[in-house]
């Protein structure tokens, strides 16, 4: 197998490695960097648990190459916030209880920040529409929903 080297930014940090040329970026992330916050799930691109940023958009990192990532800007849930304290969109996945079993929500909470950043007040459909790639088996989604309208500073009826 051939191997090459790569140099990502991740969370505000340069790392460069030496790394196989069919490493994913969520194994490169977990094993390589011990970023174990983003999950793997399906490993298909079905189900969002890995998902991450790149360059600020919301990707599949099961779905993407290390490689891929040469001289990109990653973002993990260990980098959600800028400061020690949770991100507003943390926050309330707490307070709203959005996190059961917690599997799905390092995914969910990297692309409602994603959607927030593009789209400060969505309506419940666009955050729907937002999280529509990250599956959860546990909260029915509602909590979740409710979670994101109200980072964004928005109430839904109950
Ligand atoms: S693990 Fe990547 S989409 Fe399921
Ligand atoms: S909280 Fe369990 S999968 Fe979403």
């Amino acid at each position: 197998m051939q191997h090459q080297l790569v140099t990502i930014n991740v969370n505000g940090d340069e790392y460069t490695r030496v790394v196989k040329a069919n490493t994913l970026l969520v194994n490169f992330l977990r094993d390589e960097l011990d970023l174990t916050g983003t999950k793997k799930g399906c490993e298909l691109g079905d189900c969002g648990s890995c998902t991450i940023l790149l360059d600020g958009k919301p990707v599949n990192s099961c779905l993407i190459l290390a490689l891929d990532a040469d001289g990109k800007k990653v973002t993990t849930i260990e980098g959600v916030s800028d400061t020690d304290q949770l991100s507003v969109v943390q926050e309330k996945f707490v307070e709203y209880g959005a996190i059961q079993c917690g599997y799905c929500a390092p995914g969910m909470i990297m692309s409602a920040t994603a959607l927030l950043a593009e789209n400060p007040k969505p309506t419940a459909e666009e955050v729907r529409a937002g999280i529509s790639g990250n599956l959860c088996r546990c909260t029915g989604y509602i909590n979740i929903i409710k979670a994101i309208m109200a980072a964004s500073g928005q109430e839904i009826p109950n």
